[in-house]
Order: C-alpha cells, then sequence, then structure tokens
C-alpha cells in the first residue's frame, strides 16, 4: 500500500489591508474581525487544526500585530479569569492556543497578490512537502451533518494525490472576483481541472465554479510562483502558478465543490449574512434573531 499524504502545515496569507471595512480595520486586521465571540481567523486555525495541522504559518504585514497577541498567552486575563472564578471563559481563551501546536510568522513586505503570500514562506516548506492554505475572509459554517472542508480535502488528496481546491457555485456575473476552474467531472463533488482562470469577465469564463480559500499545495508551486508575471490586477496570482502547472502536467489538480455554507467576509453583506447565520445555529442566540427578524419595524 502507498504511503498515505500527511499535511502538517497551513499557511494563512494575512497581510492584506482589508480597505472594505474601513475604519474599522485601520488599526485591526481585518481577520480580527469577529463572527460573534471568535475573530475570522480562529474559526481558520480550529478548521486546520480539526484535519490533523500542527503548524501554522502566518504570513503577515504591517498592522497585523493583533493576530500574534491572539495566539499568545494573555497570563493577566487569565490570572483574572481563574481569581473571579470565571472558568468557562478561562477554558475558551486557552482553547484560542493548542499546546501541541507551533505558530510562526513571516512577512509580506508589501502586499503584491497571494501568490507572492505564498512565496514568502518558501523556506518554511520542503519542496516535496503538501500544505494547506486558507483565506480566513472565506468563513465556512460547517453544520453539525457536514465535515469540516480541510479535513474532507486531506482525504481528497489521498485519493487523488495531487492539488487540491475548494470551489463553489456562483452566478456568472460574479466570475471576475474569482478564480474560475473547469474540467472533467469525477463524480463525488470532484472534477479534474484543465483550465483554471484568475478573475475573467462573465463571457471569458469557463464555467461558474469559482474557487473559494482552501487549498491542499505542493512544495512543487514555489518554482511556478518564483518565475509567475504579474497577472490580474498587477499581482502575482497563485491561480496562474496553478494554471500552468496544469498545463505542464506537474501533477492533477482536483476541485472540490464544497458542502459547508461559505461567506465572502471579505464584504459587508457576507459578514453580516456569516454573522446571522452562525446565530441561527446557536440555540441561545437563535430565538432572539428570529423575533428581530419578526418585529424589526424596518421590515414590517
Ligand atoms: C483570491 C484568489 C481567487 C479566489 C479567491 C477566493 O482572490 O486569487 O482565485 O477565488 O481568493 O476568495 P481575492 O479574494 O484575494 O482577490
Amino acid at each position: 500500500m502507498s504511503q498515505s499524504i500527511v499535511v502538517k502545515k497551513a499557511l494563512f496569507p494575512v497581510a492584506g489591508f482589508g480597505t472594505r471595512f474601513l475604519p474599522a480595520t485601520k488599526a485591526t486586521p481585518k481577520e480580527m474581525l469577529p463572527i460573534i465571540d471568535k475573530p475570522l481567523v480562529q474559526y481558520a486555525v480550529e478548521e486546520a487544526y480539526l484535519a490533523g495541522i500542527r503548524e501554522f504559518i502566518f504570513i503577515t504585514g504591517r498592522s497585523k500585530r493583533a493576530i500574534e497577541d491572539h495566539f499568545d498567552d494573555q497570563l493577566e486575563l487569565e490570572l483574572e479569569l481563574d481569581r473571579t472564578g470565571k472558568i468557562d471563559l478561562l477554558e475558551k481563551l486557552r482553547a484560542t492556543i493548542p499546546k501541541d501546536s507551533h505558530f510562526i510568522y513571516t512577512r509580506q513586505s508589501k502586499p503584491k497578490g497571494l501568490g507572492d503570500a505564498i512565496l514568502t514562506a518558501r523556506a518554511l516548506i520542503s519542496p516535496d512537502e503538501y500544505f494547506a492554505v486558507l483565506l480566513a475572509d472565506d468563513y465556512l459554517l460547517h453544520n453539525k451533518r457536514i465535515q469540516n472542508t480541510l479535513t474532507s480535502m486531506v482525504s481528497i488528496v489521498n485519493d487523488h494525490p495531487g492539488m487540491v481546491i475548494a470551489t463553489e457555485q456562483i452566478a456568472i456575473e460574479d466570475s471576475r472576483k474569482y478564480g474560475m476552474v473547469s474540467g472533467k467531472n469525477l463524480g463525488d463533488r470532484l472534477l479534474n481541472c484543465e483550465l483554471v482562470v484568475e478573475k475573467p469577465e462573465p463571457k471569458d469564463s469557463p464555467s461558474t465554479q469559482a474557487i473559494i480559500g482552501r487549498y491542499i499545495l505542493h512544495g512543487k508551486l514555489f518554482e511556478f510562483l518564483q518565475g509567475a508575471k504579474p497577472g490580474s490586477q498587477g499581482e502575482i496570482q497563485l491561480t496562474d502558478a496553478i494554471a500552468h502547472m496544469i498545463q505542464k502536467k506537474v501533477m492533477p489538480v482536483t476541485a472540490f465543490d464544497i458542502a459547508a455554507q461559505r461567506f465572502d467576509c471579505g464584504s459587508k453583506l457576507g459578514y453580516l449574512q456569516a454573522t446571522f447565520s452562525t446565530a441561527l445555529e446557536d440555540p441561545s442566540l437563535k430565538a432572539g434573531i428570529i423575533a428581530l427578524i419578526n418585529n424589526n419595524k424596518v421590515l414590517n
């Protein structure tokens, strides 16, 4: 039997400016915006942890210190919660940093695109290693019936060695916001990618299947990122490097149509929808949200 593929490391590109949430994101990273009581970046770390990953690598930039502080001990606060008997809160606080994990930070001096952010971590990943990438502002809501997305992707890479990218159906007029994929249907929500294109105009899009922010990539990608020319928006694009690898038949690339509900928390509407949908899954908040909608004077 061939050896199973283990994914040990996850990259979190968090150097972007978050301009759509200014002034809230002037001094606070957009990845620290909370959905109820946890920041977006923590949900992404928890998803990676559930998938068996224990090394979390953050590609940060200016004004991103809050992320490092969030994944560090806060001894004074812990002592205070302990002294006042707030044990539930103390446990929640400690759970932000799983003790068997490593948190590593590297800095991208200028945000020059997702591909460039990933390239910043080249020295931390070996050329024959698989690794995950999670974009924290793509927030995934998994209800109890749905398997954790990155966990599913780790099983997929074991069945289909090569790279795996998460996707979902979108309206064609939104193709200019996403990497778009097309290829051969393999069943079980999987597609063998033949074409990936970054942010095409709707008329040029190969399909309505869009890439969303979860990837299992391979160390060979770095060679392709290294030589990549600026693409869409003048940035070094991850999608272009993946397209190049498909074209050169370096390894298969499998697209997974995710089962989780996904929200674009880079947009105000997506962020609000994520917050309300998460609250509706929480028994302590659900009734209050439904009452708000039913009795809202603006709506009624
Ligand atoms: C990035 C990727 C794009 C992908 C998207 C998912 O774009 O370049 O291919 O579809 O994330 O959120 P961005 O949203 O950073 O412009």
